[in-house]
Formats: structure tokens, sequence, C-alpha cells
């Protein structure tokens, strides 16, 4: 298998945009792809906005920032993917869209590439298996935000050789991450455990246990964790969030993985967390205030 020195990645968004940034400071050329320019434009600009900021803050140069800058290479065209060596996707949580969008892929890019899902929740196989290549195949699931968080779960699939398994792995460790191994069982472990304690806390905010600020300062100061359930409820994305269950709660038909009533009228009214400006709490001020509408 060719050695890894162009990375493809699909998708700017808040997955996306922070992948590109993590392979390009690793030292490798990115080709990154939106479906329009605005939205490409949009991800470069918060990718450049992180660079920046590393050079305030004196933890980069500005000429490594620029060099980092000038290996991301932004565009609309799948055909840019081409030459690529390695191409993760970040796209919606869409089986279909990432389907369709494989089925375009397979057909551009060189076959002794390398194709990763940065799914969250979906089989890897699903995706694998509508390729002319499911023994090159993996999952490579980041956190957010992928420039920060140390893990990338490596999802070794039933059709991944081994030789397509170790480059996905290799390649986590040279951005510095801490790659782990995980089967291709719905959630891996970090959202098999982590979205059942997110639902929880929001039936103990239904039930009246404690208000969304207490609550997520009682895990906070409790706990130790960095932010509290609901809050990180919010910067995951409710929708991102919800779509997660659902596949969970098919997987496994358990009460645990099941949409509490509150996050699906949130979903309705449009409160996609952070993102949308509205969640558990208002981000539309200064500093996040709680959601008096839920
Ligand atoms: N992009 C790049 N860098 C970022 C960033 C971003 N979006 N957000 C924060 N940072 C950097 C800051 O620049 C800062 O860097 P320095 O230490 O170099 O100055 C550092 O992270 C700390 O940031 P802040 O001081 O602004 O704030 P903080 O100390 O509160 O940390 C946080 C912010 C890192 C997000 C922290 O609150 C945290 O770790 N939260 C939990 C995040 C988490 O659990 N993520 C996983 C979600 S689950 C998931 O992603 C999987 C899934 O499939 C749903």
């Amino acid at each position: 298998m060719a050695e890894i020195k162009q990375v493809g990645v699909l998708g700017a968004g808040l997955m996306g945009h922070g992948i590109a940034q993590v392979a390009a400071q690793a030292g490798y050329e990115v080709v990154l792809r939106e479906v329009d320019e605005q939205t490409l434009t949009k991800g470069i600009h918060k990718i450049e906005k992180q660079l920046a900021r590393a050079v305030e803050k004196g933890k980069s140069t500005r000429e490594d920032s620029e060099a980092v800058r000038g290996r991301i290479h932004g565009t609309v065209h799948y055909r840019d993917l081409a030459p690529c060596d390695l191409v993760i996707e970040a796209i919606t949580e869409s089986l279909a869209l990432k389907l369709e969008m494989w089925r375009e892929l397979d057909e551009i890019v060189k076959p002794e590439a390398v194709f990763a899902t940065n799914t969250s929740s979906l089989a890897v196989i699903d995706q694998a298996a509508s390729t002319g290549r499911p023994g090159q195949f993996v999952g490579l699931h980041y956190f957010n935000p992928a420039q920060v968080m140390k893990l990338v779960e490596v999802v070794r699939c039933v059709t991944t050789t081994d030789a397509a398994f170790d480059v996905a792995l290799q390649f986590a460790r040279s951005e510095g991450k801490l790659a782990i191994p995980t089967k291709d069982k719905a959630g891996f472990i970090v959202n098999r455990l982590l979205v059942p304690y997110m639902l929880d806390a929001i039936r103990a905010y239904e039930e009246g246990v404690g208000s969304v600020s207490e609550i997520d300062d009682a895990m906070k100061a409790g706990a130790g964790h960095p932010m509290g359930p609901l809050a990180l409820s919010d910067f995951v994305g409710l929708d991102t969030l919800g779509s997660i269950c659902d596949v969970l709660f098919d997987e496994f038909r358990e009460r645990r993985f099941a949409q509490p009533p509150t996050l699906r009228k949130m979903l309705s009214a449009g409160w996609f967390g952070r993102k949308s400006g509205m969640g558990f709490y208002d981000y539309s001020g200064e500093a996040p205030v709680s959601n008096p509408g839920i």
C-alpha cells in the first residue's frame, strides 16, 4: 500500500475543517472538498482563525502557520481528490448521502487509496461494501474539536485488510493522536458510553433533579469534566446527538439509547445547540444563558 502523502477530506464543517487542519499540521498535503464555494470558504476561514490564534498565543510561528495553510487546497470538485492516498469523509451523518458520495469517488480516486469514514455511529461495513475496495476501508473517528482532542478511534470492519488497518493506525499516530482500535459496533467505544450519559442528563432535567446549569455545574465540579453533559450535547450538536441515538436505539433496542421527549421537541424547533445559536443554552448574547423555552 502506498505511503500517505496526500489526504482528501470531504466536508469542511464542524469535524471536517478540524480533520483537515490536523492532517496539514502533521505535514500532509490536504485536499478539502465541500459542496459549494460558500461552505468551503466558511470552513477554511475557521482554520485560518485557529492558525492565527496559535501565532498570537506564541504556540506557532507565522511561517509554520502559513505553511500549514499552504498545504490545504480547497475544492468543490471530486476530481481533485483523484491522487489522494487516503480519503476521510466527514459529511452529514446520513448513510444515503455517504453512499452516494462514495459511489462517485470510487470511480475517481486511485485504486490503491484507503477510504475512511468519520461516522459517529453508522456501521462502517455498510459504507465499505458500497465501494469496490471494501478491504481498504476503515473508520477514523475524531472527536470535537479535532484539533484538541487526543483520541482517534480506528475502526476495523469485517472486510478491512491488515495492511489498510495498519495504514490507518499509523496515520492517526503520525498526527500525534492516541489511536485506539475498535470494532465496528454501533457507537464504537466512546459514543456507546458517552451518549447514554448525555441522554440521562436530559432525563434528569426532565425529572426536575436540577436545572440545566445545576446539572452541568455539578458534573464539572463533582466529576472533573471539562463541560457539563447538557453543554456538551449543545457542543456536539443536538441534531448529531439525535441521529446517533436513533442508530444506537435501532441497533440495541434499549431505552438508554432512546431520544428523550425534550430532545425530540428541541430538534423539531430547529434548536441544534451551538451551531444554530440555541440549544440547552441560548448563545446569542455575550455568554451562554439557559434557554428559557425548554
Ligand atoms: N478548535 C481548535 N482549538 C480549540 C477549539 C476549536 N474549536 N476550541 C478550543 N480550542 C483550544 C483553545 O484554543 C485552547 O488552546 P490553548 O490551550 O493552546 O490555549 C484549548 O483548546 C482550550 O480551550 P479554551 O481555553 O477556550 O476552553 P476550555 O479550556 O474550556 O476547553 C474544550 C475547550 C477543549 C472544548 C473543553 O471544554 C473540552 O475538552 N470539552 C469536552 C469536549 C468533548 O468531550 N469532546 C468530545 C465530544 S464527543 C465527539 O466529538 C464524538 C462524537 O461522535 C459525537
